[in-house]
Formats: C-alpha cells, structure tokens, sequence
C-alpha cells in the first residue's frame, strides 16, 4: 500500500459515511461520462452500512441502470443469511435504489459448492467485462475494509490465497471465520482504477499504524497497490488514533 497522501480522516464514521458518498458521485459520474457505464465491487461487514444507507439516500447519484455492482467479497451463506453480504448490500442499499436485476452480479451461494459458485462468479465477471487471457477486468472502483487482523476483501493473513496470479475470483477456507468466503484475488483488486478504503473505530487503531507506518507489512491490505489508480484511505478518528501526526480531513 503507497497511501501517504491519500489518507482523510473523519470524526466519527457518519463522516467516513459522507466523504465515501462524495467520492462515489464524482467516480460514478466521470466513468458514466467517460465509457457509459460504471462498474463498482461491494464488501460487507459493519463500516460500511452507513455508507450504503447514506448512499441510497443521496439524491445526487448518477443513473442506477448505467451502475453494475459486484462483491469484492461473499460469505458462503444464503443470501438471507445474516452473515451475507449480499444480504447486507440489498436490505441497506438495493432495495432503496431503481438499479436493474441484472445489474447486481451477487455471488450464488445455494445449491452449489464453493468451488462452482467461485468459477461462476469468474465467468460472470469475465462475461461483463470481456475477459481475455491474461488481461485482468478493471473496475471503476472498489470498496474494502480492513480486519483486525489485516485482512481486506476475503484475503487473509499468510494464505495461499494471497499467491493467486491468474484467477478472478477464489474460494476461502479459514478459521479466522465461520463461514467458508468467495473472494476477488490480489490481481483483480490491484487493476482497479479506484480503491475505497473504510476503517472504523479504535479496535483497527493498532493494524492501521502497521499498514500506513509500517515498513515492512505483507498484512493482505498492505498488499493492495495500484500502479495506475487512485486508493482513498477513509478513516475515523478513533482508528487514526495511533498514526502519527494526523490531523482531521487530511
Ligand atoms: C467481509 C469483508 C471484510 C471486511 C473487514 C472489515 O465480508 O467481512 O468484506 O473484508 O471488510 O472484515 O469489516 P468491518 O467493517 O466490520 O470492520
């Protein structure tokens, strides 16, 4: 991760809530502008429900039915599951917006196995995008968080997963977590033109100094860089707390 000077720090994660909004307006409107379409990958987890609440709320959002959302992530439960990730994304954002059917590419998680539901999700992305070879898909943005432990999407710390080169998107086997996960792999994440980070709350304060300030961190979010992209590393205070010299909105 290379974030020096693209880190911007909020109050609180309403603030982190708002500034991610913003920053979704004016991506989504330039790649809208700039290609005709806009395409974003969603995770999970509790940071970002604000975002998605606010975001179904925004009245500035360009066109839902130029706007393809895919997950950065999955948990491999139903979708009405209270672990889904899906189901967090549709209750909190979907359902709220007039985005088309078919421009939610969710992660199929009944009635498959892990291995299939992460070959279908590659053929989907691979379909959409018009896949070819060794040319990676390339997002318009990607939204991710970061675990305690310093894992981002479903890539967890010192996992094979984390070697992966040539696939899209892979299955996760991990007793960091309950369930088994879908993930997009390292190459994928790294080819995109945006990266949104959102980190909430002092329990990330000591894993966020390793990632910013450290030298030396092979933490799976440390290996998120993009040689030809924007990353945002949105962050409330109390997950600041421990970098240093931070002052607010910088
Ligand atoms: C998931 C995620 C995961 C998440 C981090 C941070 O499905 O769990 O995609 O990578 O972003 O665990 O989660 P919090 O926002 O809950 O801290």
């Amino acid at each position: 991760m290379k974030n020096e000077d693209n880190i911007f720090v909020f109050d609180n994660k309403e603030g982190v809530a708002d500034f991610a909004v913003t920053q979704w307006i004016e991506i989504s409107s330039q790649a809208i502008a700039d290609k005709g379409s806009f395409t974003a990958a969603l995770s999970g987890g509790k940071t970002p429900v604000e975002f998605y609440k606010r975001l179904a709320a925004s009245r500035d959002t360009p066109s839902w039915d130029r706007t393809h959302l895919f997950l950065a992530d999955e948990r491999f439960v139903p979708p009405s599951h209270n672990e889904s990730n899906y189901g967090l994304i549709k209750s909190h954002l979907l359902s709220h917006v007039k985005i088309p059917d078919d421009n939610v590419h969710r992660i199929q998680t009944e009635e498959i196995t892990l291995e299939e539901s992460a070959r279908r999700y590659e053929e989907d992305i691979s379909r959409f995008f018009g896949h070819r070879g060794d040319a990676m898909p390339r997002f318009d943005l990607i939204m991710l968080g970061i675990g305690e432990d310093g894992h981002t999407a479903s890539l967890f710390p010192g996992k094979v997963s984390l070697k992966e080169r040539t696939r899209l998107a892979i299955p996760v086997t991990t007793n960091k977590s309950p369930h088994e996960r879908i993930t997009l792999t390292l190459p994928v994440i790294n080819n995109a033109r945006n990266i949104m980070f959102l980190v909430s709350g002092r329990d990330k304060a000591k894993v966020l100094k390793q990632i910013v300030e450290g030298k030396k961190s092979s933490l799976p979010a440390s290996r998120v860089y993009l040689e030809r992209g924007m990353m945002y590393l949105m962050v409330d205070q109390p997950a600041a707390s421990l970098l240093s010299g931070r002052k607010m909105g910088q």
